[in-house]
């Protein structure tokens, strides 16, 4: 969607009002009774939003109260939905919007749910759908930065959600590998794509073992933003799973809602995600992402339970259930990720399903090992751009769980708790720097629609490792 100053204006046009100063009311276009109308329902209600068809055009008024805090920042994004929710329905695709009281966050979170609740996922209807592809921002609130910044973001997150979305028979490994790498040569950053053969020299034994039972070749894609006038010396790497699709292999997973199970790259997008929009909008640091690719499913050579793999660092680890098998193309991504002496390292992974059970859809369940220092300003990005974290306690006691009678460590947990802790310790093996471990299986892909995060993928992620990278001096 194009987010751009307004610099035309016509009496055809659809306008949009936001404001918080009900007097304002006095001078929109408006008759008594409408004004009347949407004063009493602010008065027992805020925000609230309403759209009136003027025939030649519409005229939306959203009413808020207040810009302090995050919560009523995200009550913003969420009215910024309902509002191209209601342009949708009326089949219009551009509006222009006015905010005499010129409040920048309040514009910025209403055009950001605005945009971001526009996004629709079409390339397989036939039918023409109505697409959302112009609000212009009246007056000179906000700069053309704050402008190209949120229209880069929102862009972003709709290349991310299209990734998500597709289905395996469309999207596999190679084919996911290849999108991001399009997308990476038109901003400028570098991205390289390892195929079977040099996923194999580099001895990357957790992803070839969940390849096993696939068809199709697994990918591990390394992409590099090095701007000149990087500001930290040593890279932040963030590192995603890029399962294209999860059967659980020969643990073979329940059938109900498998088609989900197509969203388990969702990481791995939304680290090409927060790269893309990193370059996008030319921020000052050096960043690496790590995306290990492959489906997992049941075939011939599929790995089995009781299988013994031994990793990159010599360990060894008895698969006991091959649904868990995230965590073994992770573990090669971590290692991998020695050799650029980070400075953080950050994976998002949809992990476990434990982590819905403990918190459900609201929240990104999160640990950290030597990295207090970051997890704190991560978790503020998190309120702040409502991708809110939850840290899990991560004590050494869970430890136990994991131990294996015939190997060094197993792939899952001994008893039915803390799956998405012991997940996490499982990861821990495979790292020796400052490291921060998001599971966003709760949030990455929605079964029903929540507000602007949309119905299907949601692109969790990247608005948050945006955020937070673009202030972190790391
Ligand atoms: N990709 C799944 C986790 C998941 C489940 C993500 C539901 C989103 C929605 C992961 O690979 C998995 O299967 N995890 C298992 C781990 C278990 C075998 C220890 C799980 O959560 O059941
Ligand atoms: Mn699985
Ligand atoms: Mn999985």
């Amino acid at each position: 969607m194009i987010i751009r100053k307004n610099t035309s204006s016509s009496p055809d046009q659809n306008v949009i009002y936001l404001i918080s100063d009900p007097n304002q009311l006095a001078r929109l276009p408006l008759s008594e009774q409408e004004q009347n109308y949407i004063r009493e329902a602010a008065a027992s209600k805020s925000p609230v939003g309403f759209g009136f068809n003027r025939y030649t055009h519409h005229v939306y008024v959203q009413m808020y109260a207040e810009t302090t805090g995050y919560t009523s920042i995200e009550k913003l994004r969420r009215e910024g939905d309902q509002a191209v929710l209601y342009f949708l329905q009326a089949k219009q695709t551009s509006a222009v919007l006015f905010a005499p009281d010129g409040e920048a966050s309040a514009i910025l979170a209403f055009a950001e749910g605005f945009a971001l609740g526009s996004y629709k996922f079409i390339p397989y209807k036939q039918k023409e759908e109505v697409v959302f592809n112009e609000l212009r921002i009246n007056g000179d609130w906000l700069s053309s930065f704050q402008l190209s910044r949120l229209e880069n973001l929102v862009k972003a997150c709709f290349e991310v959600r299209d990734m998500v979305n597709e289905p395996v028979n469309v999207l596999d490994a190679m084919i996911f590998a290849r999108k991001m790498a399009d997308s990476c040569r038109s901003v400028g950053a570098e991205m390289k794509v390892f195929g079977r053969k040099e996923i194999e020299d580099l001895g990357m034994v957790g992803l070839l073992t969940v390849n096993r039972g696939s068809i199709s070749e697994p990918t591990f894609s390394v992409i590099e933003w090095k701007p000149a006038d990087a500001r930290n010396k040593q890279p932040i790497v963030l590192v995603g799973k890029g399962l294209v699709f999860d059967t659980g292999g020969i643990n073979l997973k329940p059938g109900n809602g498998l088609d989900a199970m197509k969203s388990d790259m969702a990481g791995g997008a939304a680290v090409f995600g927060t790269i893309y929009a990193l370059a996008l909008n030319k921020v000052p640091v050096h960043v690496v992402g790590l995306i290990p690719a492959t489906d997992n499913r049941p075939g011939q050579n599929a790995m089995v339970p009781g299988d013994i793999i031994r990793m990159g660092n010599g360990k060894t680890i008895e698969i006991l259930n091959t649904d868990a098998e995230g965590r073994l193309i992770l573990a090669d991504a971590l290692l991998y990720a020695r050799k650029y002496d980070p400075s953080l390292v950050i994976d998002m992974a949809t992990l476990t399903g434990a982590a819905s059970v403990a918190i459900g859809r609201f929240g990104i369940a999160g640990m950290q090992q030597g990295a207090s220092r970051y997890m704190k300003p991560l978790m503020e990005s998190g309120m702040r751009v409502y991708e809110r974290i939850v840290e899990f306690p991560f004590w050494e006691e869970y430890e136990k769980d994991i131990e294996s009678d015939i190997a060094d460590i197993r792939n899952i947990g001994k008893g039915r708790g803390a799956g998405t802790i012991i997940a996490g310790k499982f990861l821990a093996h495979f790292i020796d720097y400052p490291w921060i471990h998001l599971d966003i299986a709760t949030m990455a892909f929605m079964d029903s629609r929540e507000s602007y995060m949309g119905k299907g993928a949601t692109a969790v992620g990247v608005r948050l490792l945006y955020d937070f990278i673009e202030r972190e001096e790391v």
